[in-house]
């Protein structure tokens, strides 16, 4: 016969261990829950629509659903690298029976968004919004006209494609709508050089929220994507302008292919998931600042919060703010070489 003190420890650790069963349970039940509740989306019989499709993100992602057996159809302004990226989605295809084209549009304009979507052979049903690129630099070297120019580039080629989307997907009512949205790591946190990119990918987040919101209406889905470093012909335009300190702090070994970021991202959009990252950094960026925007797996979301909660004043404080400071003087001898 056990006392009453060995019977309490014995019922003591069989509550632990059941305790400790049930958040093992809800963590795996959540993180599958998705899967197993919503249908999955399939790429196979849609029609996608890229912006940025020439080259880097957006011609990886075109190429990817392509051959998931997708109608593909790639925009970008220069109708050289439209020929050959188109040539490179065709190769990817299925099957010849899939319909593969380019549209030459700048969509920096809400006129040249809605030409681009119009000259589509059929409404498309999935857009991705790819196109975007950074121009790194001081805060205080930069010219409006530098600023302007992020607007356009990051911000306004999202807003005019979505616009022209969602506007035709509306009136025409086209089925199960999806718009993809391209932020990035620094649309979730702040990073000196960025003050003329970061800011815009913010605004793509907001964007992201208000149309996951509204879009509702029209049973469109909307998602957000925020990469980490790409190794694209974009990264190599940006490494013209990025201070140095900007890429010490970034590390220049970290980061992915086009095609790798393009298969985190069909994962994440195949999963359901609203906020999509594939790196781990970003992911930690990601549940810290996830608000009021759904999560993606419940509790490892919150659980994964816990050690953003850590490691991020870490990060913040003993290697990107020391970094910065241990730059100010070599700053400062260039400040002073250059016209007041
Ligand atoms: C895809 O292209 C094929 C061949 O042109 C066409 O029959 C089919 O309707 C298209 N599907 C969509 C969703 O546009
Ligand atoms: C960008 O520059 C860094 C060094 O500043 C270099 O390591 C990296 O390979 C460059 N990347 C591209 C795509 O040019």
């Amino acid at each position: 016969m056990t006392g009453i003190h060995g019977l309490s420890s014995a019922s003591a650790s069989s509550v632990a261990l059941a305790a400790l069963g049930a958040v093992v349970i809800s963590i795996v039940l959540s993180s599958t829950m998705g899967f197993l509740g919503g249908k999955k989306w399939k790429a196979q019989g849609k029609h996608v629509f890229v912006t940025g499709g020439s080259q880097g993100l957006g011609l990886a992602v075109a190429e990817l659903l392509a051959s998931k057996g997708a109608n593909v159809t790639i925009c970008s302004r220069t109708e050289s690298k439209l020929r050959e990226a188109v040539g490179r989605v065709k190769a990817a295809a299925k099957s010849d029976q899939q319909t593969i084209e380019y549209v030459a549009a700048d969509v920096s304009t809400f006129e040249g968004a809605k030409k681009a979507i119009a000259s589509c052979s059929s409404v498309p049903d999935t857009v991705f919004c790819c196109a975007g690129g950074a121009k790194p630099g001081f805060f205080i070297d930069q010219t409006e006209s530098d600023f302007e120019h992020g607007m356009r580039t990051d911000y306004w080629t999202s807003l005019g494609t979505a616009h022209a989307a969602a506007n035709a997907m509306a009136r025409n009512k086209v089925v199960d709508g999806k718009i993809v949205l391209v932020s990035s790591t620094v649309g979730l946190i702040g990073l000196i050089g960025y003050s003329q990119y970061g800011p815009m990918k913010h605004a793509i987040r907001g964007l992201a929220e208000s149309l996951r919101s509204e879009l509702i209406l029209y049973g469109i889905s909307v998602h957000a994507y925020f990469p980490g470093t790409i190794f694209s012909p974009g990264l190599e335009e940006e490494n013209k302008t990025k201070p140095k300190i900007t890429v010490e702090i970034e590390g220049t070994e970290d980061g992915s292919t086009p095609a790798q970021c393009a298969k985190g991202l069909i994962k994440g959009i195949e999963r359901g998931h609203f906020f999509i990252t594939t790196d781990f950094g970003t992911e930690l960026f990601r549940v810290a600042a996830l608000g009021a925007a759904p999560a993606n797996r419940g509790l490892v979301d919150r659980a994964t919060a816990l050690i953003a909660w850590i490691a991020i004043p870490v990060w913040r404080t003993f290697i990107a703010d020391r970094m910065i400071k241990k730059h100010r003087k070599e700053h400062a001898q260039s400040l002073a070489q250059q016209p007041k």
